[in-house]
């Protein structure tokens, strides 16, 4: 199958950048230290239905908080799980709603997610959203899916 390099150097901290891989987009985010942090957050206010990652929606070495090898990038399959539709990317906190800790809200039944892309309690979609498989360049420029 076919694979895609993108070059991390122009997503700034606290950007995204949304690529296709093999006719989907995969959104690459350059997550701060804030937004690694309301991950713990959304862990400790109970909001996720899958915290540990348990269902088999991304491979192992992204069985972790981050979903990710690296912790600051998260490498995504930008599709919500319920009805496929593209979630948006909504990283600031109460830009959703009041108690929002900053994640992905899908525009066409409400579904949300983290900022590792965990599905949150009460949404449609059932599983967290999808990691591919993917490496970086030995430098760490840059990143393959
Ligand atoms: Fe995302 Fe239905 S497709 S909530």
């Amino acid at each position: 199958a076919a694979s895609t390099t993108v070059n991390l150097a122009p997503i700034e901290p606290g950007m995204q950048l949304t690529v296709p891989w093999q006719k989907k987009p995969v959104i690459i985010v350059n997550r701060t230290p804030e937004m690694l942090a309301s991950l713990l957050e959304a862990e400790k206010k109970n909001l996720l239905k899958d915290p540990n990652c348990t269902v088999p929606q991304q491979p192992p070495y992204c069985k972790n908080m981050y979903r990710a090898r690296k912790p600051e990038w998260l490498v995504m399959v930008r599709i919500c799980n319920h009805l496929c539709c593209i979630p948006h990317y909504r990283p600031k906190k109460a830009s959703v709603t009041a108690w929002w800790v900053g994640g992905f809200h899908c525009p066409c039944h409400g579904s949300m997610y983290d900022l590792s892309g965990r599905v949150i309690k009460g949404s449609p979609a059932p599983h967290n959203m999808c990691i591919p498989e993917y490496h970086y360049a030995p430098d760490g420029k840059s990143v393959t899916v």
